[in-house]
């Protein structure tokens, strides 16, 4: 039997809603909870360098309220590893950062950045944090992690969730091969190979089919069907307040 597979839920956007005005509303925090209360595996939250989202004390409040573990995705700088170390999550998740980017844009280029990682790896290490690296699935990048001493791997399924939008049969096709092939490697080597980016209800399937694949993180498509699935109540509630107040 294929084993389970665990879902990591990115509560990133609920804190990109909650900065838009500024106050506590709403806590990324009662996200986590919600989560946990669900059965869903893991919290994946991601610190980026302009605290666009997540902020650090978002982190200690996440690790207090759950017992999930916390994936915490960071970039690879010397600020982000003192967080990490200080927090110590269960997992940090290795991601490229660019300031300009609207969302984490393709893998982490761990081949071209071994001398930078080596440290940071070997840190998070150190201290039983278990890494991941965000990488595109080819045998260069599965072959850097493998030098890095990685056991896990996520790796970037935008390209495949593009190509599914983009109505590409054949693209979509081979991107599944491809993950499915270095999902195959990696596991062969001894690494946990994950998923993720851009994973929908409509294009999760072919991913979560692959047998060696652990885990999923998902999250902007979660937060953002959850305005869809949650607004009826929530407007149905304040229906209720203002007859009631009359
Ligand atoms: N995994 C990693 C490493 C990510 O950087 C992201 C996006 O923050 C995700 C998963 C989740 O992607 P999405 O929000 O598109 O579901």
């Amino acid at each position: 039997m294929t084993a389970p597979l665990r879902l990591g839920v990115n509560i990133d956007h609920v804190a990109t809603i909650r900065n838009a005005r500024g106050g506590d509303h709403p806590d990324p925090v009662r996200a986590a909870e919600i989560v946990a209360s669900v059965g869903g595996d893991g919290i994946t939250a991601h610190l980026r360098e302009d605290r666009r989202h997540i902020r650090d004390e978002d982190l200690a409040r996440i690790q207090e309220a759950t017992d999930l573990p916390l994936n915490l995705e960071m970039a690879a700088t010397q600020e982000m590893l003192e967080i990490a170390l200080r927090h110590k999550p269960h997992a940090a998740c290795i991601v490229p950062e660019k300031r300009e980017e609207r969302t984490t844009e393709g893998g982490l280029d761990a081949a071209g950045l071994h001398n930078t990682l080596v440290p940071i790896v070997d840190a998070l290490r150190e201290q039983d944090i278990r890494v991941s690296l965000f990488i595109e699935a080819n045998e260069r990048q599965l072959d850097a992690a493998l030098r890095l001493g990685a056991p896990v791997v996520e790796f970037h399924t935008g390209e495949y969730a593009h190509a599914i939008l983009d109505g590409d049969s054949e693209k979509t096709a081979s991107e599944v091969k491809r993950i499915s092939d270095m999902a195959a490697l990696a596991a062969k080597n001894g690494i946990e190979p994950h998923a993720g980016h851009g994973l929908t209800f409509e294009n999760v399937q072919p991913i979560a089919a692959i047998p060696q694949i652990a885990e999923l993180n998902i999250g902007h498509y979660l937060i953002g069907e959850a305005v869809f699935i949650g607004l009826e109540a929530a407007i149905r509630k304040m229906r209720d307040l203002m007859d009631d107040a009359r």
